[in-house]
């Protein structure tokens, strides 16, 4: 019979689990760390290792595999799914239906509108691309960036700061920072203004108790 492992969860004040989450689902020895106001929903599974930062949300039936670090007051959808070895910054949106590939790292501030899909292998299961074989290549999003609903992003790319992906593109290669770009695939189109660019002074004093 198999030896079911019992993770160690370390829980803040006021963390909040609602019935029918499962918090520590045993893939590694790893504790859960959940941090103070941490706010698991119904249907959530959080797997061991990962970490849920201050008065983050994790809603209805998203599954967290191992070692999914995220940060606090960030908000993380219905129905995402991370791969594991994830780094998810605070103040972050996933809006819903959202994949996180591993190794891919999302930065403060960042807003993923509705079903992002994102890509870490190139070619898989190839035999004929020996750059690529077994070769992970993350995605970074960088902080600020907003990335339009149902796009898909393809393994390495950088979508830089504050940048702004149209929805239903198809991202090939990386972004500049403060670019608007859209299409498939995603083409630059123009520049954020500077009037429209994050105040980070001013985000992070709206979360005094962080
Ligand atoms: C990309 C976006 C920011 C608009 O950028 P913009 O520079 O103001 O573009 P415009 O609206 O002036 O459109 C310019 C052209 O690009 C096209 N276009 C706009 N967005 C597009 C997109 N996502 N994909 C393909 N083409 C797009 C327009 O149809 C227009 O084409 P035309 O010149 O042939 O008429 C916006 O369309 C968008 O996709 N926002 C994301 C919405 C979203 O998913 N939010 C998620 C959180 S709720």
């Amino acid at each position: 019979m198999n030896k079911i492992r019992t993770v160690k969860v370390i829980r803040g004040k006021d963390v909040i689990i609602e019935e029918g989450a499962i918090v520590g689902y045993p893939k590694t020895k790893d504790p859960v760390i959940l941090e103070d106001g941490a706010y698991i929903h119904s249907g959530a599974v959080i797997y061991s290792g990962c970490r849920i930062g201050k008065h983050t949300h994790i809603y209805h039936n998203t599954v967290l595999l191992e070692a999914t670090l995220v940060g606090h007051h960030t908000k993380i959808g219905a129905l995402c799914h991370s791969h594991g070895h994830c780094k998810i910054g605070n103040f972050v949106t996933a809006v819903s239906l959202c994949h996180f590939t591993t190794y891919m790292e999302i930065q403060d501030g960042v807003l993923l509108g509705s079903g992002v899909d994102t890509a870490n292998s190139m070619y898989p299961n190839s035999r004929i691309h020996p750059k690529h074989l077994g070769k992970i290549e993350p995605i970074v999003i960088e902080k600020g960036a907003r990335v339009g609903g149902a796009t898909v992003i393809n393994p390495g790319v950088v979508i830089g700061q504050e940048a702004l992906v149209g929805s239903g593109s198809v991202v090939t290669k990386s972004i500049p920072a403060f670019a608007i770009a859209y299409g498939v695939p995603a083409k630059v189109a123009g520049e954020v203004p500077p009037e429209d660019r994050i105040d980070w002074d001013l985000t992070l004093s709206k979360f005094p108790n962080k």
